[in-house]
C-alpha cells in the first residue's frame, strides 16, 4: 500500500492541511490563507528527533517563589487597567481594531503618559508621515510629551533603530503596514503580518523592551493573519465602539499578565480619548422616565460591575419570516430566550419583528443577562414598562428555571450605588445586604411572566 503523502499546505486562518495549494481554504472559507510548508520530516531516510541527543532542559519546582512582574503605570488608568495593572517590561500587546475607531489616538496618548512615568518611549507609525502625528499631537495638547517618532514601515530599518536606541516601549502602527524584505509578498499579506509580528515579538523578548503592536481588523472581525499575531503575543487588547458613538471600549480578550475580559471606557471627544471612570453612569446617561421594552442590567465586565440599558422593540412584521435583529448581544442566544418564552410560557413571537440593543455601544456576553433580555422583549410586547428604579439580572435555563449569577452583591451595590432601590433575580441568589435595596426573587420565567408582567 503506497504512503499517504504529507500535507505540503496549510491555512494560516484555521490550521486545516491541503494537498495542494488553492486560493480559498476548503475548511474555513479564508482567501489566500494557504500557505506552502516545509513537510514533517526530510525524507525517508531521515532520522526521527528523538533518535538523536539534544540537550538535557533544567526543571525546576513549581513551589520556587516568583515576583510577580515589576509594571509602570502609566496613570492612564482605564489603559493601565486593562493591561492588568500596568506595562510589563518585555511583553508583546496587539491592540486590535476597526480602522477609524481610534487606535493611534489611543496609542499617542498612552506614548505620552508612560513616556511621562519615565519609560523611554518611540512611537513608529507605517501609515502617517511625523508631520501628521504632530499635528495629532498638538490637538490633543501632547506636543511637549517625551515620546519619539518615526515613520518607517521596513521592519529591518525598525529593528536597527530600535536595537540602536533601547527603548522600554516601542509602539509599531501598524503591524499590517510593516514589511520584511525576506518575505516575499506584499505588506499586509498572512506571511509578512506573521514575519513582521514574529520578529517584534521575539526583539521584545530579547531586549526586554515592551512592545505594543496595532492591528487593523477585517471585516470578519479578525486581525489579518487571523491568529498568527494572536497567539504570538502576550496581551490581545480589542477596541471597539460604533462609529457614531463616541464612547469606546478597550477589551483584554487575553492576558498573560492580568484577567482577561476586562474594560477600559473612554470617550472620543474633540481633545483625543477620555476616560471614563464610572461607565455605568455614563451608559445610563441617556435613559429617559421607564419605557417599554427598556430594563436596566446590572452586568460584570472584567472585574467591576457596570449598568446598561437593554432595549427592546417587538412589532408585527409584513414579511412571511420575522426579523431578529441584535445589537451588543449573541444573536443564538436571543433566538434561545424567543424559544423558551413560547415552549416554558406559551409567549408566541411568531409574526413579530424582534429588534434588541445593547445602548451605549456596549456588547455583553454575560449569560446573566438572560433574564434582562427576557424582561425587556415581554415588556416590549405586553407594553408595560417596569419600575424605572429596578435592576434585572439572571440567567435563564432551557427549561425556563432561573439560576443565580455570580457576584449578586457587587451588581447590587453598584445598582444601589447608582441610585436604584429594587432588583429582580433568581431564586435562591446570594444578595446579602444591601439597604436600601427591594429584592425580588423568581424561581422560575413563568413567575415573571405572570407576575411581573400579567401576561401569559
Ligand atoms: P484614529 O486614531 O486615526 O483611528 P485608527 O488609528 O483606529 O484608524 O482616529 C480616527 C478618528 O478619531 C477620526 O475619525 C477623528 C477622530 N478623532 C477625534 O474625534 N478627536 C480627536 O482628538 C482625534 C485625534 C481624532
Ligand atoms: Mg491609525
Amino acid at each position: 500500500m503506497a504512503k499517504p503523502k504529507p500535507a505540503a499546505f496549510t491555512c494560516t486562518a484555521c490550521g486545516a492541511s491541503h494537498s495542494k495549494w488553492s486560493g480559498r481554504c476548503e475548511a474555513c472559507g479564508a482567501w489566500n490563507t494557504i500557505t506552502e510548508e516545509a513537510p514533517l520530516s526530510a525524507g525517508p531516510g531521515a532520522k526521527s528527533i528523538g533518535a538523536v541527543k539534544g540537550d538535557v532542559i533544567a526543571l525546576a519546582s513549581l513551589s520556587a517563589r516568583e515576583t510577580p512582574p515589576e509594571r509602570t503605570a502609566s496613570g492612564f488608568e482605564e489603559f493601565d487597567r486593562v493591561l492588568g495593572g500596568g506595562l510589563v517590561p518585555a511583553s508583546a500587546v496587539l491592540v486590535g481594531g476597526d480602522p477609524g475607531i481610534g487606535k493611534s489616538t489611543l496609542l499617542l496618548q498612552a506614548a505620552a503618559r508612560f513616556g511621562a512615568a519615565g519609560l523611554k518611549t518611540i512611537y513608529i507609525s507605517g501609515e502617517e508621515a511625523t508631520a501628521q502625528i504632530r499635528m495629532r499631537a498638538a490637538r490633543l495638547g501632547l506636543s511637549e510629551a517625551p515620546v519619539m517618532l518615526g515613520a518607517e514601515t521596513n521592519l529591518r530599518n525598525i529593528l536597527t533603530t530600535l536595537e540602536a536606541e533601547k527603548p522600554d516601549l516601542a509602539i509599531i502602527d501598524s503591524v499590517q503596514t510593516i514589511w520584511a524584505d525576506t518575505v516575499e509578498s506584499a505588506p499586509g499579506s498572512v506571511a509578512q503580518v506573521r514575519a513582521s509580528a514574529h520578529e517584534l515579538t521575539a526583539y521584545a523578548k530579547r531586549r526586554g523592551t515592551a512592545v505594543i503592536l496595532v492591528g487593523h481588523v477585517t471585516k470578519e472581525g479578525q486581525i489579518a493573519g487571523p491568529r498568527v499575531v494572536e497567539h504570538m503575543v502576550d496581551t490581545v487588547l480589542y477596541f471597539e465602539g460604533e462609529r457614531g458613538h463616541q464612547f469606546r471600549i478597550l477589551r483584554a480578550v487575553k492576558n498573560r499578565f492580568g484577567p482577561a475580559d476586562e474594560i477600559g471606557v473612554f470617550e472620543m471627544t474633540g481633545g483625543g480619548l477620555a476616560e471614563v471612570p464610572n461607565p455605568s453612569a455614563l451608559f445610563l446617561s441617556e435613559r429617559e422616565s421607564a419605557s417599554a421594552g427598556a430594563i436596566v442590567f446590572a452586568g460584570i465586565e472584567g472585574t467591576r460591575p457596570v449598568l446598561c440599558e437593554i432595549q427592546a422593540l417587538v412589532s408585527p412584521t409584513p414579511m412571511s419570516q420575522p426579523r431578529r435583529s441584535v445589537v451588543g448581544w449573541d444573536g443564538s442566544r436571543l433566538a434561545m430566550i424567543l424559544a423558551v418564552l413560547e415552549a416554558r410560557c406559551g409567549i408566541p413571537f411568531a409574526g413579530l419583528d424582534v429588534y434588541l440593543n445593547v445602548a451605549g455601544g456596549l456588547r455583553i456576553g454575560e449569560p446573566a443577562a438572560d433574564l434582562a433580555v427576557a424582561s425587556a422583549l415581554l415588556s416590549a410586547r405586553e407594553d408595560t414598562p417596569l419600575p424605572q428604579d429596578t435592576v434585572v439580572f439572571g440567567e435563564i435555563s432551557l427549561s425556563g428555571a432561573l439560576r443565580p449569577v455570580a457576584q449578586t452583591e457587587s451588581r447590587l451595590k453598584e445598582a444601589r450605588k447608582l441610585g436604584f432601590s429594587s432588583a429582580l433575580l433568581p431564586e435562591g441568589s446570594k444578595t446579602g445586604s444591601e439597604p436600601g435595596m427591594t429584592v425580588q426573587q423568581m424561581p422560575d420565567l413563568a413567575a415573571l411572566v405572570g407576575g411581573t408582567f400579567g401576561a401569559g
